[in-house]
């Protein structure tokens, strides 16, 4: 029995209490608290020398789809579930915020949509999200084709002068290449600003960059830029610094993620000849010598597939980070946790994206590269709590998505904290690797085992995607 004298309940001691009583209560209401969770022991030696996310999987298939991860004092729960990550994502979404990512992204992204409280998210997203009209991603189409194109003109006449020397072929670290496009094409959408990092010759973001953009005059752009649209769209609510943060955030938040989804697309397709040949004759027969248009993308079907599969390889971030606001009792679990467990208010949790889109338990071939998968409906309706996978549950959906797969495939997050930006990325991801492939046939220089990754927040190599590139043979 908890007593408390005081009725101010916003009072820090007793908020505390409060706390406490209700994390001891919905401890003892279900099945287990976070002590009778499984823990992944022996960790921090494990944690040097590769991604964390290696490991996590690791214990995922040890220790089962909600397990807890001490590092001395500090713990997280991870989750590899989807019926815990839709819980946590969807149904009780509002009991969790951003946790330790808010923490490292403040100083950069201020109080944009990524880490923002649910307070100011709530009032930004709305404003935000209609920016991403279908009229703005047709506008968008003719700026992913025109940098693309100024990618694949720059390699064609370093194909050129290779070719004066009696040489067909360049070698080029595509994962830079793919970083300056990407930065270009979320310049110009989201400020209406061109880095012009494809044609530079030192292509990071620099302070002359970054004060030009302070120091525009926003009001008089004529564009069809983001920016143009906040300004647009500014009410009372936001300020100068809100509308700064909010723009910076998109630029961070879809500038590495889309770099990062093209560099494992041509990392996939270098090591599967046949299926970069399925992609071409895609291309050839939809858009022959021509480019993209809004239209036109629709139809490149396979190269979307592609992108997708990727993001399930790959997933940019590879992993959800939250914190829960108020104590909460988590579902059971796929595999027999009928109870689920007492997560107390405080509590700091990954949704592994790695491990769901790797689960042995929802994917066959779970580590094959297989676009096609997706063409394949899988209903696995022996899983109780789990709906499989169905296409009529999002009907002229873009992409396999989190609803169509029950939240075991999440390549943009799922619920009211989705990604704002997933259809701006896809179309651009599917341009840019289709005017490539369009042009040019691509081989990784050496051997797939030497690329190494790293991830910070999302997944890259250590040294470069060095590739080399020949002008196709095969076009049709
Ligand atoms: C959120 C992935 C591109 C803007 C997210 C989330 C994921 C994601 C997984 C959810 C994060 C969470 O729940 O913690 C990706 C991937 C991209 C991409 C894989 C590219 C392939 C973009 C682009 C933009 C963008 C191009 C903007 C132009 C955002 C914003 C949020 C977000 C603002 C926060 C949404 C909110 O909290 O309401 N993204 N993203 N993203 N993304 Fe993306």
């Amino acid at each position: 029995v908890i007593r408390c004298q005081s009725t101010n309940t916003d009072e820090p001691k007793t908020r505390n209490l409060l706390d406490n009583a209700s994390n001891l209560l919905t401890s003892l209401l279900s099945g287990g608290g976070l002590g009778s969770m499984p823990i992944a022991e022996g960790a921090v030696s494990d944690l040097f020398g590769r991604p964390l996310f290696f490991s996590l999987y690791d214990w995922f298939l040890e220790h089962g789809s909600v397990y807890k991860l001490a590092f001395g004092p500090k713990a997280f729960v991870v989750i590899s579930d989807p019926i815990v990550a839709r819980h946590i994502l969807r149904e009780n979404a509002f009991s969790y915020d951003k946790g330790v990512l808010a923490d490292i992204l403040e100083p950069i992204m201020g109080k944009g949509l990524i880490p923002a409280d649910l307070g100011i998210w709530k009032q930004r997203r709305r404003v935000i999200a209609p920016g991403f009209h279908s009229l703005y991603l047709e506008a968008m189409v003719k700026i992913f084709t025109d940098c693309s194109e100024r990618s694949t003109l720059k390699f064609e006449q370093l194909l050129e002068r290779e070719d004066s020397l009696g040489r067909n072929v360049i070698e080029l670290d595509l994962e830079a290449e793919f970083s300056n496009l990407a930065l270009d094409i979320i310049g110009l959408g989201v400020f209406n600003y061109d880095f012009g990092s494809v044609t530079k010759e030192s292509p990071v973001i620099k302070e002359t960059d970054v004060e030009k953009l302070q120091q525009r005059d926003y009001s008089n752009l004529k564009d069809a830029s983001l920016l143009r649209f906040l300004v647009d769209m500014r009410g009372a609510d936001a300020d100068d610094g809100q509308l700064r943060d909010d723009l910076m955030t998109m630029l961070i938040a879809g500038h590495e993620t889309t770099a990062a989804v093209l560099t494992w697309s041509i990392f996939l397709l270098a090591q599967n000849p046949s299926k970069m040949k399925k992609a071409q004759a895609e291309i050839d027969t939809v858009l022959g010598q021509g480019r993209p248009t809004f239209d036109l993308l629709k139809k490149l079907e396979y190269i979307r597939l592609i992108v997708v599969e990727a993001l399930r390889l790959y997933p940019q971030p590879p992993l959800l980070i939250r914190r829960a606001l108020k104590s909460d009792v988590l579902p059971g679990g796929y595999k027999g946790d009928k109870d689920g467990y007492a997560i107390p208010s405080g509590t700091d949790i990954f949704i592994s994206l790695y491990n769901l889109h790797r689960s042995p338990y929802f994917w066959d071939s779970p580590n094959e590269f297989e676009p096609e998968r997706f063409l394949v409906q899988r209903k696995n309706e022996e899983i109780e709590g789990w709906a499989g996978f169905d296409p009529s549950r999002s009907p002229g959906a873009l992409y396999p998505n989190e609803i169509i797969s029950d939240f075991a495939f999440l390549p943009f997050g799922g619920g009211p904290r989705k990604c704002v930006g997933d259809q701006f990325a896809l179309m651009e991801s599917t341009v840019a690797l289709a005017m490539l492939l369009q042009k040019f046939d691509v081989e990784l220089k050496a051997s797939p085992e030497l690329v190494e990754l790293v991830t910070g927040a999302t997944i890259h190599t250590k040294n470069g995607l060095w590739c080399k590139l020949r002008k196709r043979s095969n076009v049709h």
